[in-house]
């Protein structure tokens, strides 16, 4: 009896306290990325949803000229639907002998349809001959956070390294088949995920994001 009494007082504790436990929404449909930020902001105490998790369904237009713009442009817009504090991402691959294309425009380069191995092979061939030293590369991810009170944090981090000679590797996706790290000697695609979330732009955007928050308060 008494174990049954202990067991309904800790579920009522734990409906309040999840009453009163601030949600992070993540407005994002893929679930690599929920997996990663739930990794990265597990000891937070906040509960993390996706936005289809929070019943919030928006085609958002990435319009903005910087990461950071459409990291802002799609939290704000979701933001405009809840009053949790939502966060939004965006990523690409900036290489700088291409005057850092394809950019924001990473997911759209050669048409959004076009498969990865065209999109990579299509850098491969405009950097034929070009050495090493001139391949260098990075991938960046700005995050932004909008506050229950309106204020907007923003955050980006890189991963630097340089595009390889031919594709390598079967893990990840996008660009990492091409795009090879120092650290490793080897391409992103070949890295385990543990090993890339430690290095990526979006580990470490998501890390400084979790700083920021704990400055804020939360
Ligand atoms: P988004 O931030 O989900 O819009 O991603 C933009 C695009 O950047 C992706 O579709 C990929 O083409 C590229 N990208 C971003 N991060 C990575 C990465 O970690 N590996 C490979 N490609 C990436």
């Amino acid at each position: 009896m008494l174990t049954h009494v202990s067991i309904t007082n800790f579920s009522q504790n734990k409906k309040r306290i999840q009453r009163i436990m601030k949600k992070i929404i993540f407005a994002t449909g893929n679930q690599d990325k929920m997996r990663e930020i739930r990794e990265i902001m597990a000891d937070m105490d906040m509960e993390i949803c996706s936005m289809k998790e929070a019943g919030i369904s928006l085609d958002i237009e990435e319009n903005g000229t910087t990461f950071e713009e459409n990291a802002q442009i799609k939290a704000k817009a979701v933001a405009a639907c809840t009053k949790d504090i939502v966060l939004a991402d965006d990523s690409g691959l900036e290489v700088d002998y291409l005057n850092k294309e394809p950019g924001v425009y990473s997911a759209r380069y050669l048409g959004e349809d076009t498969s990865y191995d065209i999109k990579n092979q299509a850098i491969l061939d405009r950097l034929k001959g070009v050495p090493k030293e001139q391949r260098t590369a990075r991938f960046v991810c700005a995050i932004a956070a909008v506050l229950p009170d309106g204020k907007t944090l923003v955050t980006r981090e890189t991963i630097e390294g340089y595009i390889g000679e031919c594709p390598a590797g079967e893990n990840g996706f996008g660009y990492d088949p091409i795009f090879y790290v120092d650290e490793y000697h080897c391409s992103t695609a070949e890295l385990t995920e543990e090993q890339k979330n430690e290095i990526s732009h979006r580990g470490k955007a998501l890390r400084s994001m979790k700083k920021l928050l704990h400055e804020y308060g939360f």
